[in-house]
């Protein structure tokens, strides 16, 4: 059987002493982590200012509406008269349900139609 030397090993992979020399440099332990890219960002973000749209945040829906100041409502999309999922009118800069046509401000008080009351907030 052929014995394995450090020598031969070396030999065998030179790239193992620079990755062994790194792993063992000092400050190596305290190097800040890569960058993980855009999942961890708030999906809100990508919300314009003075717009609305309806995300699906952690595996909820979620209603976002950004005002000018970039202050974000966060509310429930479901319309509280039946149960429908309204949506942003950007035109109107309202949230609309395509049911039964109610109305909701940007930050969910009832403006018109068949609900009774104005968008929860998100939970
Ligand atoms: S379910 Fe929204 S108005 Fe009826």
């Amino acid at each position: 059987m052929r014995r394995i030397t450090r020598r031969s090993l070396l030999r065998m992979v030179p790239g193992a002493v620079v990755l062994l020399l790194g792993a063992c440099a000092p400050g190596a332990a305290t190097q800040p982590a890569a960058p993980v890219g855009t999942a961890q960002e708030d999906p809100a973000a990508a919300v314009e200012p003075g717009q609305g749209a309806v995300l699906s945040i952690g595996g909820k829906k979620v209603a976002v509406f950004r005002d000018e100041a970039g202050n974000v409502t966060r509310l429930s999309p479901k319309c509280p008269h039946q149960g429908c999922e309204v949506g942003w009118n950007a035109k109107d800069k309202v949230w609309e349900c395509p049911c039964h046509g109610s109305r909701f401000s940007p930050s969910g008080e009832r403006l018109a139609g068949p609900a009774s009351k104005g968008l929860d907030p998100a939970s």
